[in-house]
C-alpha cells in the first residue's frame, strides 16, 4: 500500500516539524490540533520554518506555497477518515495517547496505520490498549524534524510484520534514515543522550560548572553541535523529564533519576526555547553577554610554565612566548602566574603545592591539543586565587583558546562530561541490545554528531577512556562510572570499537536494522 495522505496530531515544536517534513516529500497532511488557537501556533510554527528556508534560499516562494497547500489544518478528528497513515505527537502520558488512539480507531480506516512518536513509552502498552494493535509502530523523530536524518521505526511483538517495513519504507521516502528498533525505554538514541543531558545538568547544579562552560567544553572541546544545556532548552525540559522518568522507571539506575533542577526549572515552567525561558533565556539575554565580555582581564606579562614536559606544553610554551608573553620553567622565577601542563590522570594541587605559590598557580589542559579556537580546560584548585584564574583565561584568549574554567577533580570537565557516556554507550553494545556501528549511525543520524560515540572513543583510546573512568569511579564510586568490562577488554587487548563493531558489516545506517 503506497501511503499518500497522513494525519498529524499534534501540532508542537515536534508535531509542526513532522507534518513539514511529509508535505515537503508531497504527502498531503491532514493537521490536527485541538482548538483552533492550538492549530493556529501550530502552522504559525510550520509557517516560521518554511519562511526560514525561503530566507536561505532553500526553497522557493513558490515551493514554500505548495509545501503549506498541502498541510489541511483540521480541528477534531474527523478529516482523518481517508488518511492512510496517523501518527500521534501529543506529550508523554500514558492517558492522552490511549484518548488519541481511541479517536483514530473510530475514524480511520483499518488498513490505515497508526503510528506514535513517542519517545519513551512502551509502544506496547500503547498498541495493546487499541482496537488492531498490529497496526501500531513507532516512528520516532529527532528535533528539528526538517533538519535530523534518523528515524527509530519501532516494532512491537503485537506488529503486523507489513507495519514497520511500510513505516521504514515512508521514512526513506521522506529522506530519512529508518533504523528498526525493539520497544525498550529510549530505544537507542534518547537512551543514550538523556543520561548525558541529566549529568549535564547536575554539574551545573552541583556547581561543578557554569552553563557557558559545560557547552563550550562539547562544542569546543567535543565538537558536537550543540552542548548539552542547550540541547535540553531544544528538545524541551519537560520532554526531557518525562523521558529520563521512563529511563529511570525501567532501568532503575541513578544516571537517569532527574536531576532536582531539571524537574524545578520544568515545575517553574521554564521548558526551554518553546517557553522563552530553560536553562537560557529566548532571545539571548544582551546584559548577560555583556556581562560576561566586561569580565575579562589583562593576561599576565610573565607566567612559569611547569608540569610533564609532553609534546603539547612544549608547544604551548612556544605559542606563549610567540603572544609576547615571558616563559620561564623554573618555580623558583618570579612571575605573574605559575602554569601547570596538566594531564586527564593526574590533579594539579600537588604539583601547585610542589611550585611553592599555590595561591597563583592553575592548571592547564587542552584536550584537543593546540589549534587556533580549540579548548583550553584552566583548571584551579581549591586555593587557587580568583586573580590566578582570570589571569589562566585571559591567557588562553590571548592564545585564541576557547576557555573554560574545569574544577581539579577527575576528567576535569570534557572528560566528566564525556567519559560516562561513552561507558553509556559501550555498556548498550555490551548487553547486546545495539552494535557499535548502530550506536554511531544513531548519534550521527540523530542527534548531528560529527563522529559517533564509538568513533570518538577510538580516537580518544580505549585506555585513556578506561584511565579516565576508573579515576572518576575511584574518586565518587558512582556505579554509573564504573568501566564496562567491555571497555577494558578492547583497552587490555588494543583493539579499535569500530573494526570490531563493523566487521560484522550489521550498520544501521544501511538500513539493516540490526539494533534488536
Ligand atoms: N526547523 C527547521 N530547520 C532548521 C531548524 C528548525 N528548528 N533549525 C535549524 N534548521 C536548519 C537550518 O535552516 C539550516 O538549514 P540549511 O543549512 O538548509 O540552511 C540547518 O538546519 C542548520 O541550521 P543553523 O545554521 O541555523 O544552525 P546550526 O548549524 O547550528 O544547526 C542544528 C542547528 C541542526 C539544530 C544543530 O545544532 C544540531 O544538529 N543540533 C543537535 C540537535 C539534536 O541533537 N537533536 C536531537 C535531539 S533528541 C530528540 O529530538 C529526540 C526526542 O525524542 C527528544
Amino acid at each position: 500500500m503506497e501511503i499518500r495522505e497522513v494525519a498529524v496530531v499534534g501540532l508542537g515544536t515536534m508535531g509542526a516539524g513532522i507534518a513539514e517534513v511529509f508535505a515537503r516529500a508531497g504527502l498531503g497532511v491532514v493537521a490536527i490540533e485541538v482548538d483552533s488557537a492550538a492549530l493556529k501556533r501550530g502552522v504559525d510554527i510550520l509557517d516560521a520554518s518554511l519562511t526560514r528556508a525561503v530566507s536561505r534560499g532553500r526553497l522557493t516562494p513558490g515551493e514554500k506555497s505548495a509545501i503549506s497547500g498541502r498541510v489541511r489544518p483540521a480541528e477534531g478528528f474527523g478529516e482523518a477518515a481517508a488518511v492512510d497513515l496517523a501518527i500521534e505527537v501529543v506529550p508523554e502520558g500514558l492517558e492522552i495517547k490511549r484518548q488519541i488512539f481511541a479517536e483514530l480507531d473510530r475514524v480511520c480506516s483499518p488498513d490505515a496505520i497508526l503510528a506514535t512518536n513517542t519517545s519513551s513509552l512502551s509502544v506496547t502498552t500503547i498498541a495493546s490498549r487499541t482496537l488492531h494493535p498490529g497496526r501500531v509502530a513507532g516512528m520516532h523523530f529527532f528535533n528539528p524534524a526538517p533538519v535530523m536524518r534518523l528515524v527509530e521505526v519501532v516494532s512491537t511483538v503485537l506488529s503486523d510484520n507489513s507495519v514497520p517495513a511500510a513505516v521504514a519504507d515512508l521514512a526513506r521516502r521522506l529522506g530519512k534514515t529508518p533504523v528498526q528498533v525493539t520497544d525498550r525505554a529510549g530505544f537507542v538514541a534518547n537512551a543514550l543522550l538523556l543520561p548525558y543531558l541529566n549529568h549535564a545538568v547536575s554539574l551545573l547544579e552541583t556547581g561543578y560548572a557554569t552553563a557557558r562552560d559545560i557547552d563550550l567544553a562539547v562544542t569546543a572541546g567535543i565538537g558536537l553541535p550543540m552542548g548539552p544545556l542547550a540541547l535540553l532548552d531544544l528538545i524541551g525540559l519537560d520532554t526531557s523529564l518525562s523521558i529520563l522518568e521512563v529511563l529511570s522507571g525501567e532501568f532503575g539506575l541513578q544516571r537517569y533519576t532527574p536531576s532536582p533542577l531539571l524537574r524545578r526549572l520544568t515545575d517553574a515552567g521554564r521548558t526551554g526555547r518553546k517557553s522563552g525561558r530553560g536553562i537560557y533565556r529566548y532571545p539571548a539575554d544582551a546584559d548577560a553577554d555583556n556581562a560576561a565580555r566586561n569580565e575579562v582581564v589583562s593576561p599576565p606579562d610573565t607566567v612559569t610554565l611547569i608540569g610533564s614536559g609532553d609534546a603539547v606544553e612544549a608547544d604551548l610554551a612556544t605559542a606563549l612566548a610567540s603572544a609576547g608573553i615571558n616563559v620561564t620553567r623554573n618555580a623558583a622565577h618570579p612571575s605573574d602566574l605559575v602554569l601547570v601542563g596538566a594531564d586527564m590522570g593526574r590533579a594539579v594541587l600537588p604539583a601547585a603545592l610542589a611550585a611553592g605559590r599555590p595561591e597563583q598557580t592553575v592548571g592547564v589542559h587542552l584536550p584537543g591539543g593546540l589549534t587556533a579556537g580549540s579548548l583550553a580546560e584552566i583548571v584551579p584548585t581549591s586555593v587557587s586565587s580568583p586573580a590566578a584564574v582570570a589571569a589562566g583565561m585571559a591567557l588562553a584568549a590571548r592564545l585564541g583558546l576557547t576557555a573554560v574554567r574545569a574544577p581539579d577533580r577527575p576528567g576535569f570537565l570534557v572528560g566528566a562530561l564525556l567519559f560516562p557516556h561513552l561507558a553509556d554507550a559501550v555498556r548498550m553494545a555490551q548487553d547486546g541490545y545495539a552494535s557499535p556501528a548502530d550506536i554511531d549511525a544513531a548519534m550521527t543520524l540523530g542527534c548531528g554528531y560529527p563522529q559517533g560515540p564509538f568513533e570518538l572513543l577510538d580516537d580518544a583510546g580505549a585506555a585513556a577512556v578506561l584511565a579516565g573512568l576508573e579515576s572518576m569511579y575511584d574518586a565518587y564510586g558512582y556505579p554509573s562510572f564504573a568501566p564496562p568490562p567491555l571497555l577494558a577488554e578492547h583497552a587490555a587487548a588494543g583493539i579499535a570499537f569500530a573494526s570490531a563493531g563493523r566487521a560484522a558489516g550489521n550498520g544501521m545506517a544501511a538500513g539493516a536494522g540490526s539494533a534488536r
